[in-house]
């Protein structure tokens, strides 16, 4: 071998042997109590020496967690990960002897290399001892796992509302559906973990398995990349009565008893494992708070129907005269792409749902409003629920199969809820995207409470519902999107043609149009889900106009009858693409708006107004402009996307209209 050779080859060895691990997964917490924490990482290949670093808030005094302390995991180990990248190994640090409700700062090492970034901040809180009165809050997100930027934009809004508050969370629950489409390893990786990395590292998710995850995992074997990715109690670890399994379990927080149960592929019926271990549970709590959560809801008409489906009718009939036996103050719920709040309910498992005879309090529960929901402070039996379905965490695209008539907030659009529990009452809000308060109501528990059925009960109507989600049929169009996007569009200058990009449409590709003065029901036709075959759109290849020639595409029948007109089309973002380097090239008379993945990124030469109808202001299809999308490189992902876009002509009567786009990749890379 030549000498220089087995010099760079020594060398390379020598890097081989010498880099650190890299962390692919976390680090996130799961299954705390009040004397310790489970920490979970990933790394793409062994680590030599794990070692987790911790010591208390506001001391330097080092604790170490190493050696068999540390859980580790591969594809091949006695317990093995479900199929993930090569290499992969999971590790699961069970931390013990920690002080009760106490902040702990902790780091990730390798032997003396430290891989948690330096500056992070990782921390994790213990629980406060069972039984003792503490003030909690708690997120709760559904059906968010799109991995797209509703998503993030969920996500976004409860960091701003708890930094403003200067409350940060305790917990945070999923109820299910956390990684469309199927929950595999890379659906975790991408819609759960990366979008959630800073809030994971410092909050233990409690998670329920979705019919998504339900996918790739199986509740009744605990198998599955959702199984790989949540460390949960089987063992009553964290408190409350050994289930024997993951796929439900319960815990205490404080006096808070928190039950989640698996309603996909787990027997719902009253004399199934899970029932039995809930009468169970149930029976031996002293909490002060009862708290449900699980996947499929018990009353919903959002996008699915609890007086059709049976896991949720079950869920309903089966499993709700025991939690409310067993005093359950609270049921949280997603699945349906909606939030849904009832009133104080008891007693309602008839199907289909109705309202007589089972509503105990039918105001609306705010403490500036009707007042709070009364309770007695001991759990007592049957003494009411307040039912939430929020399942509008990421993935939206509804309308809603009726009301619920137990019903008090009916909202189509993205947020989230928040929970406080403080004292003898608990408060929850609901958070929009924007980070708008939606909904809120309370309960208190004071006393000794004895309910009377309200006769006759105030009903929710059509107009209860408010509808302002992206996606939304009967939405009105988002008057500050569209703003926004005017705005971005008057910053974003055409720029001159990159030479030697590569087409991701190519020019004059197909692209399924809706055009003749038709107009989208709903926003989804920007995102991926939209069937356009389905919807009736037809297939054609750009650019759509008539007149001056320049029209692949010709409309026959625009000019005099309608001003607008819609095209779509789906693309693949190659692996190892810059995402900073996508570009629109387009030639267009008058106005266009543009969107990716449900989202609107810029318009040119249009303008909304008060009523939310848009019109085009003058523009002439003289040459191809083009507009880096480097500032909307959010917007995209590796894989598949949707492009979308509205063509507006500034009036009927207007001689020609051209829309015509293709798009590119700049570098070709
Ligand atoms: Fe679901």
């Amino acid at each position: 071998m030549p000498p220089r050779l087995t010099c760079i080859l020594s060398l390379l060895l020598w890097f081989t042997v010498c880099a650190d691990a890299k962390i692919t997964r976390g680090p996130y917490l799961q299954q705390a109590h009040e004397e310790g924490v489970t920490i979970v990482w990933r790394t793409e290949e062994a680590m030599k020496e794990p070692r987790v670093s911790y010591w208390l808030g506001g001391t330097t005094a080092m604790n170490y967690c190493a050696g068999a302390k540390i859980g580790v995991r591969t594809m091949t180990s006695e317990q093995p990960l479900s199929k993930t990248p090569k290499g992969t190994v999971q590790y699961e640090a069970t931390l013990v002897g920690l002080k009760p409700s106490s902040t702990y700062r902790y780091a990730i090492y390798d032997g003396k290399s430290k891989l948690t970034e330096s500056g992070s901040d990782s921390h994790f809180k213990t629980h406060p001892p069972i039984g003792k009165a503490t003030p909690t809050r708690i997120w709760v997100v559904g059906d968010s796992g799109t991995g797209a930027q509703h998503q993030a934009l969920v996500h976004e809004a409860m960091l701003q509302y708890v930094a403003t508050s200067k409350r940060p969370l305790d917990l945070y629950l999923h109820v299910g559906d956390m990684a469309y489409s199927k929950g595999t390893d890379d659906q975790f990786q991408k819609n759960f973990f990366a979008p959630y990395r800073s809030t994971l590292r410092n909050t233990v998710c409690w998670g329920s398995m979705g019919n998504h995850e339900g996918g790739s995992s199986n509740g009744k074997t605990g198998v599955g990349p959702f199984y790989d990715a949540y460390v949960s109690p089987t063992h009553a670890e964290s408190g409350g009565v050994a289930s024997g399994r993951e796929a439900f379990y319960s815990f205490d927080y404080g006096n808070i008893h928190f039950i989640c149960l698996e309603s996909f592929d787990i027997n719902r019926k009253p004399d199934g494992e899970m029932a039995k271990w809930l009468v169970r549970d149930l029976a031996a709590t002293k909490a002060q708070w009862i708290i449900g959560f699980w996947h499929h809801p018990p009353y919903t008409k959002g996008s699915h129907d609890s007086d059709k489906e049976k896991e949720l009718v079950e869920m309903r009939e089966y499993i709700m005269p025991i939690m409310e036996e067993g005093g359950v103050d609270l049921i949280l719920t997603g699945h349906s792409h909606i939030y849904e709040r009832s009133m104080l309910i008891d007693g309602a498992y008839h199907t289909p749902t109705k309202a007589e005879g089972v509503i105990l309090d039918d105001g609306d529960g705010r403490p500036d409003g009707d007042g709070a929901y009364r309770k007695s402070a001991a759990i007592t039996p049957h003494n009411g629920t307040v039912a939430v379905v929020t399942g509008h965490g990421g993935k939206l695209g509804s309308d809603t199969k009726g009301i619920i008539p137990l019903n008090r907030s009916i909202v189509l659009d993205h947020g989230s809820t928040i929970i406080d529990i403080k004292g003898d009452t608990l408060t929850s809000i609901m958070l929009d995207l924007r980070g708008v308060e939606r909904d809120r109501f309370a309960i208190q528990k004071k006393g000794v409470i004895k309910h009377r059925v309200v006769a006759r009960p105030w009903k929710p109507t059509k107009k209860t519902e408010e509808r302002t989600g992206h996606g939304v049929k009967g939405a009105p169009k988002d008057r500050d999107a569209a703003e926004i996007a005017r705005k971005a569009g008057a910053k974003n200058l055409p720029k001159k043609l990159p030479k030697g990009a590569k087409s991701l449409i190519a020019r004059h590709a197909e692209w399924d149009y809706l055009a003749g003065g038709e107009e989208p029901e709903t926003g989804m036709w920007t995102m991926v889900e939209f069937d356009a075959r389905e919807e009736g759109w037809k297939r054609g290849p750009a650019g759509f106009g008539y007149s001056d020639d320049d029209d692949e595409t010709e409309l026959e029948g625009m000019k005099d009858n309608y001003t607008a007109m819609f095209i779509r089309r789906e693309f693949e973002i190659p692996a190892g693409a810059n995402l900073k380097r996508l570009g629109l090239a387009i030639s267009y008379d008058d106005g266009f708006a543009l969107y990716a993945n449900g989202s609107i990124l810029f318009s040119k030469h249009l303008e909304t107004n008060k009523r939310g109808k848009t019109t085009a202001t003058s523009h002439e299809a003289k040459k191809v402009e083009y507009f880096p999308l480097s500032s909307f490189a959010s917007a995209f992902k590796i894989g598949k996307n949707v492009i979308a876009l509205e063509g507006h002509n500034i009036k009927k009567e207007s001689t020609d209209f051209t829309l015509d786009p293709y798009l590119l990749l700049e570098g070709g890379k």
